[in-house]
């Protein structure tokens, strides 16, 4: 498998003088294309921060993130957007869906504002409401939706323009363990259909045996992989 992302040397440190915090402290890690690793690690150690950094969301204080070999802090703002946008999907512990929107409009929504137009837009966003279990409830609103139903549709969301890495912390941080296996099961089909890289931060030990690394943080350092 050849490598899809690399950090390498990365710290990331918080305030400055008396009051900095050193939360990352040397990280150095590999991903390759089409793995799916379970970030994992106490409260506090860092797990949100390196993957917000891993995602492009956040700059680090030092050291490298290279996607495909590229050094992506080395780009100007608004290429590092279009990069974000194109080649990485997020899901976060609580889904951020648009209340006033259907499901299959806030899967669009990504398209839309690439510019696609609505009705070929509706087309891919369908289809990848169907694979994670939801072509049935196309035209609810999020308040219709239960709280697994809702994150399944930000997973969709997250999909919908073909990011070669999934990224997410905590997908099931608010919600039971029986909903949780199904977002689980999600995952575990996209990645399976679909081949793409997932990063997964998680509590859930069991969410996290079904991914193919584990990689534990502990004091911002990786201490098993
Ligand atoms: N913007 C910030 N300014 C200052 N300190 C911050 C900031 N963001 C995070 N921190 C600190 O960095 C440390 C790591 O935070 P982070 O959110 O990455 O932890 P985590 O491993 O995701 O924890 P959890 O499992 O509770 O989500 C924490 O001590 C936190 O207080
Ligand atoms: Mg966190």
């Amino acid at each position: 498998m050849s490598s899809l992302l690399e950090v390498a040397d990365l710290t990331k440190s918080y305030g400055s003088g008396e009051t900095r915090v050193d939360v990352l402290k040397g990280i150095n890690l590999t991903v390759a294309e089409g793995e799916t690793i379970a970030l994992v690690g106490a409260s506090g150690t860092g797990k949100s921060t390196l993957l917000h950094i891993m995602g492009t969301l956040d700059r680090p204080t030092s050291g490298n993130v290279l996607f495909g070999g590229e050094d992506v802090f080395r780009l100007g703002e608004a290429a590092l957007a279009t990069f974000r946008n194109r080649s990485i999907g997020f899901v976060f512990q609580f889904h951020h869906l648009l209340p006033e929107f259907t499901a299959v409009e806030n899967v669009m929504m990504p398209l839309l504002i690439a510019g696609m137009k609505r009705s070929e837009a509706a087309v891919p966003a369908r289809e990848l409401l169907a694979e994670v279990g939801l072509g049935h409830r196309l035209t609810h609103k999020p308040g219709e939706l239960s709280g697994g139903e809702q994150q399944r549709v930000a997973i969709a969301r997250a999909l919908v323009l073909s990011p070669k890495l999934l990224l997410a912390d905590e997908p099931t941080g608010n919600l039971d363990m029986k909903t949780s296996d199904e977002v689980h099961e999600t995952l575990d089909g996209i990645h399976r259909k679909r081949g793409v890289t997932l990063v997964i931060v998680t509590h859930n030990e069991k969410l996290a045996s079904c991914m193919g690394r584990t990689v534990r943080l502990v004091d911002g350092r990786v201490v098993s992989d």
